[in-house]
């Protein structure tokens, strides 16, 4: 594993380089997909992360911090409501160009936010999907916990369990029958906090107050190729080499029979939390 370009790059404690393999699945084999399908995936995200939007109901004025911002699609959104966002991500190329598109108001940094210490508080913070990849979940939401203010709101989205989340599991069935698939695992990941009482303990330990956990359920709506090139299909077919890539116009018919013409769901997990009222020490870790 090679993590020292990166290391040298975040802002993380060098002590320990903590989520490397994350830092390195995110830049050296997730990177390339996401900006090859960024319409289509943001076009699939889109009424999740306005779900999470609407919970914040950021407010002008407010300093508000978006995690996982990737391209800063939704940090954009944020800054023309608040006027004033940090997006914070572990890619340095999707950075890039969430800056070179930046929104008045909105700047961005490249830091780990299981363990960058933030200097300032925020009123709000908010993530579309980029809480699910710490591998010290709790380490990871009481250091977000302590960037907020008293009584400082948080709102995202993270995936529900697999086996609800037919984007997944149809494309899964599919390529069964044809090669190995592994189970999609619930450690650092897209169904990383798909545990929905678990997410609620979680919040909770890292001492946020008034947390509300709740099923969204909304199409996913992605062709039959996107799906191919999602979650754990994708890693099964990555690892299936060119005997995957000679199947795949068989698999995408095959996924499209198996879809029927019906719309595709996904279930996420809305998040919504508060700081306490009164502040409480940061957390030393
Ligand atoms: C599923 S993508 C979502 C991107 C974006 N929020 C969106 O909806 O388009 C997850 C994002 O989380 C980022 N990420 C993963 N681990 C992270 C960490 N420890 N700290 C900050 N960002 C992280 C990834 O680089 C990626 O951009």
């Amino acid at each position: 594993m090679t993590i020292a370009p990166l290391s040298g790059q975040l802002s993380c404690d060098a002590r320990a380089v903590v989520n490397a393999e994350q830092i390195r699945i995110w830049n050296e084999v997730n990177a390339a997909r996401w900006l090859k399908l960024r319409g289509p995936l943001t076009a699939t995200l889109t009424p999740y992360g306005e779900a999470a939007m609407d919970a914040l109901a950021p407010r002008r004025g407010e300093r508000l911090l978006d995690v996982g911002c990737g391209f800063g699609e939704t940090t954009t959104e944020l800054a023309r409501r608040s006027g004033n966002v940090l997006g914070v991500d572990v890619v340095q190329q999707f950075l890039e160009i969430a800056r070179a598109e930046a929104a008045p108001g909105a700047s961005y940094l490249l830091a780990d936010a299981q363990t960058h210490r933030f200097e300032e508080r925020f009123d709000g913070i908010y993530s579309r999907f980029g809480l699910m990849f710490f591998e010290d979940p709790a380490a990871a939401f009481a250091n977000l916990r302590s960037a907020l203010r008293p009584s400082g709101r948080l709102a995202a989205v993270v995936w529900g369990p697999p086996e609800d989340n037919e984007w997944s599991g149809l494309p899964m069935q599919v390529l069964r029958r044809h090669m190995p698939v592994r189970e999609p695992g619930r450690g650092p990941g897209p169904f990383g906090l798909s545990d929905r009482a678990a997410l609620a303990r979680l919040l909770a330990g890292a001492g946020f107050v008034r947390a509300d956990v709740a099923p969204l359920r909304l199409p996913f709506a992605a062709d039959v190729s996107v799906l191919l090139q999602t979650g754990v299909a994708a890693a099964a077919l990555r690892e299936a080499g060119p005997e995957g890539e000679r199947l795949r116009p068989q698999l995408e018919q095959e996924l499209r029979e198996a879809i029927g013409g019906r719309a595709v769901e996904g279930v996420a997990l809305l998040v919504q939390a508060s700081a306490p009222a009164v502040d409480t020490p940061r957390r030393i870790q």
